[in-house]
């Protein structure tokens, strides 16, 4: 059982600060949980870093962000009352104990715990559990990932833009899954169908083409650098090159996964040349 609550304690996303905490670390463990994802390094809405109190100091574009011994002037503590119009976090107002956790700190003197510098950033997506969300209700929306797109758009106020014609939306998809603009007769079919199923049919048919693997499978060879030669001042042709290329394409076309795509790959890569073409002629023949 001990162990479940320290396991739990572990993964949970949202813990409330540990009261054994000093008041500058519950306000750092706040900051941390609730700011960072939009003011560190990677994003810094405003201008405004959050991971050094230096950086809170010297605040964003509207300048200092915290007054140390004046919450009541501080800008950090005047927008989490979302009374004013610029309301953080955005998203929703923050527990009343996490804010007087911010208010009580910022009067104490705005300390940052002793001996730790910078806040830890864990909010960064890549270290995060996925976890299913549930999905906003937003009237209008077509798809749960419209409602959240428009979500995260409205926390930044921003306002979605009209849907694009059916000419546009057609070339775009043309574009986006074969790399290439519709042909005439593509253009006659779409532009007159007139049924609701018209764009799902469409986005079918351009999936099913084989022009959907050679547009996708050019990514991931570009970034395996796949070439025909060589290259550079020696350029003797790789032979068997081709093999690899229409078997990355064949890997699109029959919708493999990625994971099984890239266990194949490092294979092949860190096995001597012989064993990496049959580890090819086996990935082809999978
Ligand atoms: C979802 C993203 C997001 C989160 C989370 C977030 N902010 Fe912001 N923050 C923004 C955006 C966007 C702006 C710029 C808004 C504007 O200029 O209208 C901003 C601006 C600010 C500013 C003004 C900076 C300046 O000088 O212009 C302060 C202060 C601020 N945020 C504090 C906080 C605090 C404190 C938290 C955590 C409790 C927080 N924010 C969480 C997105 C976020």
């Amino acid at each position: 059982m001990k162990a479940l609550v320290l396991l739990l304690l572990a993964v949970g996303g949202s813990s409330h600060p540990v009261m054994s905490q000093t008041l500058a670390e519950q306000a750092q463990a706040v900051i941390e949980q609730r700011c960072l994802s939009c003011h560190s390094e990677q994003v810094a809405m405003s201008g405004l870093r959050m991971l050094t109190r230096e950086q809170i100091l010297q605040g964003g574009g509207r300048g200092p962000a915290v007054k140390p011994g004046d919450p009541a002037n501080s800008l950090l503590f005047k927008v989490l009352s979302h009374s004013e119009k610029l309301a953080m976090p955005p998203t929703g107002k923050l527990p009343f104990e996490e804010i007087e956790i911010l208010r009580a700190w910022i009067e104490k003197g705005a300390n940052w715990p002793q001996g730790k510098k910078q806040a830890a950033n864990t909010q960064w997506w890549a270290f995060s559990k996925p976890q299913r969300p549930e999905v906003p209700q937003i009237s209008g929306v077509k798809n749960p990932v419209d409602a959240f797109v428009s979500q995260g758009l409205k926390a930044i106020g921003l306002e979605p833009v009209a849907e694009a014609d059916k000419l546009t939306l057609l070339r775009r998809a043309c574009f986006d899954l074969h790399g290439l603009p519709p042909s005439p007769e593509q253009s006659k079919a779409f532009l007159n169908d007139a049924t609701p199923e018209a764009w799902e049919r469409l986005i079918d048919s351009l999936l099913a083409s084989p022009r959907y693997g050679e547009k996708w499978a050019r990514h991931w060879l570009d970034l395996v650098r796949y070439g025909d030669t060589s290259g550079f001042e020696q350029d003797p042709y790789t032979l068997e090159a081709w093999r690899y290329r229409d078997y990355v394409i064949k890997s699109f076309n029959d919708d493999k996964p990625t994971t099984v795509l890239s266990r194949s790959k490092s294979q092949a890569t860190s096995c001597g040349r012989m064993m990496r073409r049959r580890v090819l002629e086996r990935a082809i023949t999978e």
